[in-house]
């Protein structure tokens, strides 16, 4: 496996990764209501609890489209058509469900070639040692922002391409942020390109309060972790005793969102900053978004970025799709 890293791993690009964190700390602990960027969760403590979140009982997506996926891997290849395919992943994780659908092409006789693209060097690491060799795959692993590495593989590819956005991580944008992601996808791709999105849909709001709110309590480290990573990055005194926990379903944006609570009043020092933050008791700082989506959501979306839906393929209890597209153009 090849890997070309577009991000600098050396001690100046470190800097300027700390340096953007602390502003985007400073921005939105300035902000009323508070929040802070839930693209800080993952550090490698952060990316290790969301690997045991997604293997609880109580997080539904990750085994739904598990799932999904090991149902369709064998259609996919008829789907698309051709004897050989560059498969992209955005955020390609630890590969488990990648090496699905990799398998379904390579058991159709194809010939894949694999671009995983991650901003962690890490999930390199794990999706090497999850996707075995074969005589008919080529794995060019690429550690960079989505976009960029997206250019990168661009200039490389010579066959129709896959795109792979998993895992419901499009749920994570709010409708700007997702409709911008989807219009970019469709500039760095060719027409009859493909892309497999993953979208968790609208259900029970007990069963995805239950999902972010899990009862081992993994949701809620995940949340504080971040706390504790500004503690340890920029100098803060958060005590992390002094907060709590609080994801909620609100139905008219039809998102989960996750926030902590100051449970007292009280004041933070963040010494990068120079500054402290007063906390009313229960003021909350917003975390994150996950939108829930309709199918008629997903149409609408598809036709509002430039792709066809060729398939929506979902689970017997409907609680997950995974939407085959087409670029359109
Ligand atoms: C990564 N993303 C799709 C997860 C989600 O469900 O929104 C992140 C997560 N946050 C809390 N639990 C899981």
């Amino acid at each position: 496996m090849e890997i070309t890293r577009l991000i600098d791993q050396s001690s100046a690009d470190e800097n300027l990764q700390r340096d953007q964190f602390a502003i985007d700390v400073l921005t939105g602990l300035c902000a009323s209501p508070k929040n802070l960027s839930a693209k800080y969760f993952y550090d490698d403590i952060g990316s290790e609890i969301f690997q045991t979140i997604t293997q609880h009982q109580d997080y539904y997506p990750t085994r739904t489209e598990f799932e999904i996926l090991n149902t369709i891997k064998d259609q996919l290849p008829e789907m698309i058509g051709e004897q050989e395919i560059d498969i992209i992943e955005l955020g390609a994780g630890d590969g488990h469900k990648s090496k699905l659908i990799i398998d379904g092409f390579l058991n159709a006789t194809c010939k894949v070639n694999f671009y995983p693209i991650d901003i962690s060097e890490k999930a390199m690491v794990m999706l090497r040692e999850s996707i075995p060799p074969h005589p008919n795959l080529t794995i060019h692993g690429v550690v960079a922002e989505y976009f960029e590495g997206l250019r990168l593989v661009r200039k490389k590819s010579t066959n129709k391409q896959l795109v792979l956005f998993l895992g419901s991580n499009i749920g994570n944008f709010d409708r700007v942020q997702n409709q911008g992601f989807l219009r970019n996808l469709w500039m760095s791709l060719n027409a009859s390109d493909h892309v497999l999105l993953g979208f968790d849909l609208k259900k029970d709001v007990g069963v995805l309060t239950a999902a972010y709110n899990d009862s081992c309590g993994h949701t809620k480290e995940f949340n504080l972790n971040l706390l504790s990573r500004i503690n340890k990055e920029l100098g803060g005194d958060f005590d992390i005793d002094k907060f709590q926990h609080f994801g909620v379903y609100s139905p008219i944006l039809g998102a989960m969102e996750s926030y902590v609570l100051a449970t007292e009043s009280q004041d933070v020092f963040i010494s990068a900053l120079q500054r402290s933050f007063h906390f009313d008791a229960y003021e909350p700082i917003h975390l994150e978004y996950s939108f829930k989506f309709l199918k008629s959501d997903i149409d609408f979306l598809s036709k509002k970025t430039g792709f066809n839906v060729k398939a929506h393929y979902s689970d017997p209890k409907e609680y997950f799709v995974d939407s085959l597209w087409q670029v359109n153009k």
